[in-house]
């Protein structure tokens, strides 16, 4: 069933490239990268079209905040004006990219509003689209749709189904892959912990978060693939909320056997999800960390080893996340490299910008902040298609 191009306006694959039923080719379309500082070539920035709110699920209550709205009532479809306001960024965002002679797609559409109703589980509506940093993991060649835990997320791959059929047959070595899919039932989460979790202290949330209980149990193969870190041969996985020993032991069993290195990273966060806010590659030797979220004691050694400096990343401009945002303030440093030498930065950003300046980048002020509660912010809002480079070792 096709979905309404009006509430769609900023989706790709219009409906005459399906039309006629035979994948569009792009020629000379390529699909390889292996970090997030290469030059980049290629890359998807997502839509706020038609956001929905979902009702709270026993994976996204670890992760909203127990005084916010969005624990409860706030379940429907996100105002017009928000929409309007996070498109506006989204797109200023894509036209500065292209401006730079970067190749940019958007998702496709898909109906958000629907109910998502498994055997396992129902939902109030999907989520949205505006983060495929969270669902698509490009690892070399290949795409990975990856396995999420919130249940409202469970079909966000279909946004991307018509791009990647496009890009699998535009590019003879692409390859389009799907990881298990997860049942999400109530045997999938700690249930008691959910239940107790908005009444606990942030010492508590942070006590359980260090014993690595999270509400997320072993019983699915869950990772979110802005858990997963690539830097050329040795991919570094944060373990927390949305990624389970079981998620790690997936990626290793089938990408060590392509040469990869998996390792595992922990951090002291109350809430660890998606590490793109807490451990970032700037470019070939040089990590920025987050100064609330250490890493576990031994995970810097692999880094310091190889010559790695690592930074800590400046203070946020913000004292509070966007009204309705799933994220925290530090999306200050989530940032999206364009090359060795250049980086956007939301542009409210002071500090985070002088450091980046100090550290010998070019800094391109881009305005996002109305697009975080969407999905979060310029790295969480792109997924590599191309970056130019080979696949280094880094770790030797
Ligand atoms: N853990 C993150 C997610 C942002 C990408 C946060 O700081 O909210």
């Amino acid at each position: 069933m096709s979905v309404s191009n009006d509430l769609y306006p900023n989706a790709s694959a219009p409906l005459e490239r399906k039309e006629s039923g035979v994948p569009h080719v792009r020629k000379g379309l390529k699909v390889e990268s292996y970090n997030d500082f290469d030059p980049l070539k290629h890359v998807i920035v997502g839509i706020a079209d038609n956001q929905y709110i979902p009702e709270a699920c026993p994976a996204s209550n670890e992760k909203i905040p127990a005084d916010s709205p969005m624990r409860g009532g706030k379940a429907g479809r996100r105002t017009q004006e928000s929409i309007d306001q996070a498109n506006e960024c989204l797109n200023g965002f894509a036209k500065l990219l292209e401006g730079r002679g970067i190749i940019v797609d958007r998702p496709g559409a898909v109906d958000w509003n629907a109910r998502v109703t498994t055997p396992d589980f129902s939902i109030s509506s999907g989520f949205g689209v505006m983060p495929p940093r969270d669902c698509l993991l490009t690892m070399g060649k290949s795409i990975l749709m990856a396995p999420m835990s919130f249940r409202s997320r469970y079909f966000e791959y279909l946004a991307f189904t018509d791009l990647l059929r496009e890009y699998f047959e535009s590019d003879q070595e692409c390859l389009i892959e799907q990881a298990p899919r997860p049942r999400l039932s109530d045997d999938s989460f700690r249930m008691d912990y959910v239940a107790a979790y908005e009444f606990l202290s942030d010492e508590e949330t942070m006590a359980r978060s260090c014993r690595k209980e999270y509400s997320t149990r072993e019983t699915d193969i869950l990772f979110d693939a802005a858990d997963v870190m690539r830097l050329g041969k040795d991919i570094f996985v944060q373990h927390g909320l949305t990624t389970n020993l079981a998620g790690i032991r997936w990626i290793k069993r089938k990408y060590e056997p392509q040469g990869y290195r998996v390792h595992t990273l922990s951090f002291k966060d109350n809430h660890p999800i998606h590490i793109d806010a807490t451990f970032c590659p700037l470019r070939p030797g040089l990590m920025l960390l987050n100064p609330h979220r250490p890493l576990f004691d031994g995970q810097r050694e692999i880094f310091e080893k190889n010559d790695w400096q690592i930074v800590e990343a400046a203070q946020p401009a913000w004292d509070t996340p966007p009204p309705l945002c799933y994220s925290s303030t530090w999306l200050s440093m989530n940032t999206l490299i364009l090359d060795h030498k250049t980086v956007c930065v939301e542009a409210t950003e002071t500090a985070q910008m002088e450091q980046f300046d100090k550290l010998g980048f070019n800094v391109l002020p881009v305005n996002l902040r109305d697009a975080y509660a969407f999905g979060g912010g310029l790295h969480c809002a792109t997924a590599d298609v191309l970056r130019e480079g080979t696949c280094e070792d880094y770790f030797a």
